[in-house]
């Protein structure tokens, strides 16, 4: 129970060590579902993984009959938590289903069903079955564009969706009895809420609103303890902070060869740091870590890259700091290339374009030199460090208006 009325019916996969592609997991996962028993009958809250539906619904019989269920809601329809739905709305034929105005356009295409009972709820939306209300706060992109959370009042339980989710499984359920899974909370944040810090922010002023005595998560322990610590961390975690107060970090990554990338690289470094407001850093990619790469990719507001063409691309180690970008919100970001090249040179071309289509704002053709820079080619890297120092700062792109 995670409180007299709400009954937890999630299940664990235990056996689970790789979630969504990009993420490990040494201790398993779970899929947290929950009842909530009303003086009118049940809500039922998400569901599980499709292969882990007959535990979940031994689970739901051994608490209610199945038409004792009158509502469904719905916090995200990623197939961990919708997986078992179709086998459900079978079962509960009537039972009218909650989710958020996003979901509409993929709950068909998830479940496949047609006719599907349902509604659309969002912040400020509340549901009332008899003793029971349910308020409905909406938190998009927290994980998918749809995600929403709710709040029990009157047992102050915050069902926050993948929200304050953990892929750590321990049968004992709870964060006071669980072993120590604050690794695990935090590798969650960073590879599911991290690139939506925002978004993240947004949901804590929802949050912040409500009196929170247990937090009911869709994967890992509930938090029953001190939901404040694990608020503060996600706030914390979320909020920008800069060492240089106003100042604009652009930061250049280059790879080498021949030290002709590099050459450009440093004289694009002399032409940004001579913009005022602008702070500028220069790293040699061979060289950085790809938690290194993430921590100054997300601080800085403009970032350029130099690379030589080999064999007709860019080397390995930037397209890792490009795929890097996955993992951090894009927002706001200018981005520019260069390089040294020998006869086709189009590397900096195709790292102008996948920036382009990471949503970085790209203001400047490539700087391409071939072979050794001249010294006027590197007045012109100067003034190509120094003009894109200024449109970061923001007063080129006003003049160009
Ligand atoms: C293995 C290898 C493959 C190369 N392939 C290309 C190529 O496909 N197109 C091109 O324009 N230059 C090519 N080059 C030339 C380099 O881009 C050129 O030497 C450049 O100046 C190297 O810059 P760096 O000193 O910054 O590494 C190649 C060089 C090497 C060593
Ligand atoms: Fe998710
Ligand atoms: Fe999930």
């Amino acid at each position: 129970m995670v409180s007299k009325d709400v009954y937890y019916i999630g299940v664990s996969d235990s056996d689970i060590r790789t979630f969504d592609i990009i993420m490990k997991t040494s201790n398993g996962t779970t899929y947290n579902a929950y009842l909530i028993k009303t003086t009118d009958g049940f809500i039922l809250l998400d569901t599980v993984k499709e292969e882990f539906s007959n535990t979940f619904f031994e689970k739901i019989e051994s608490i209610c009959s199945y038409d004792e269920i009158k509502y469904i809601v719905m916090h995200h329809l990623e197939p961990d938590h919708s997986g078992a739905l179709p086998e459900l709305v079978r079962r509960v034929p009537n039972a009218k289903i909650f989710i958020s105005p996003m979901a509409t356009n993929m709950f068909k295409s998830i479940t496949k069903i047609d006719n599907m009972n349902f509604e659309t709820v969002w912040t400020n939306k509340n549901l009332t079955l008899g003793d029971k209300t349910l308020k409905f706060l909406s938190t998009p992109n927290l994980h998918w564009p749809e995600t929403m959370s709710s709040y029990l009042v009157e047992d102050k339980i915050l069902f926050s969706g993948d929200v304050f989710g953990s892929h750590y499984y321990d049968n004992r359920v709870f964060d006071d009895l669980v072993g120590d899974f604050d690794y695990s909370f935090k590798y969650y944040y960073d590879h599911i809420m991290r690139p939506f810090k925002s978004d993240v922010l947004n949901a804590l002023k929802l949050y912040d609103s409500l009196d929170i005595a247990i937090i009911a998560p869709l994967h890992g322990p509930i938090i029953r303890s001190n939901p404040q610590k694990y608020i503060s961390l996600y706030r914390q975690w979320s909020t920008k902070e800069s060492k240089h107060h106003d100042k604009k970090i652009v930061s250049i990554f280059y790879v080498t060869s021949y030290k002709n990338t590099q050459l450009m690289a440093q004289k694009m470094y002399e032409g940004v740091e001579d913009v005022n407001n602008i702070i500028a850093n220069i790293y040699d990619l061979s060289a950085l870590d790809e938690h290194n790469m993430l921590d100054i990719l997300e601080e800085s507001t403009g970032v350029l890259i130099g690379t030589p063409t080999i064999n007709g691309d860019a080397p390995k180690p930037v397209w890792e700091l490009l795929g890097c970008m996955m993992l951090l919100e894009k927002k706001g970001k200018v981005g520019g290339s260069f390089g040294s090249f020998g006869w086709s040179g189009e590397a900096p071309d195709m790292i102008h374009q996948r920036m382009k289509s990471l949503n970085f704002r790209v203001p400047m053709n490539p700087l391409k030199v071939k072979l050794i820079p001249t010294i006027d080619e590197l007045e012109e890297c100067y003034g190509f460090g120094r003009e894109f120092g200024e449109i970061v700062d923001g007063k080129m792109v006003e003049m160009t208006l």
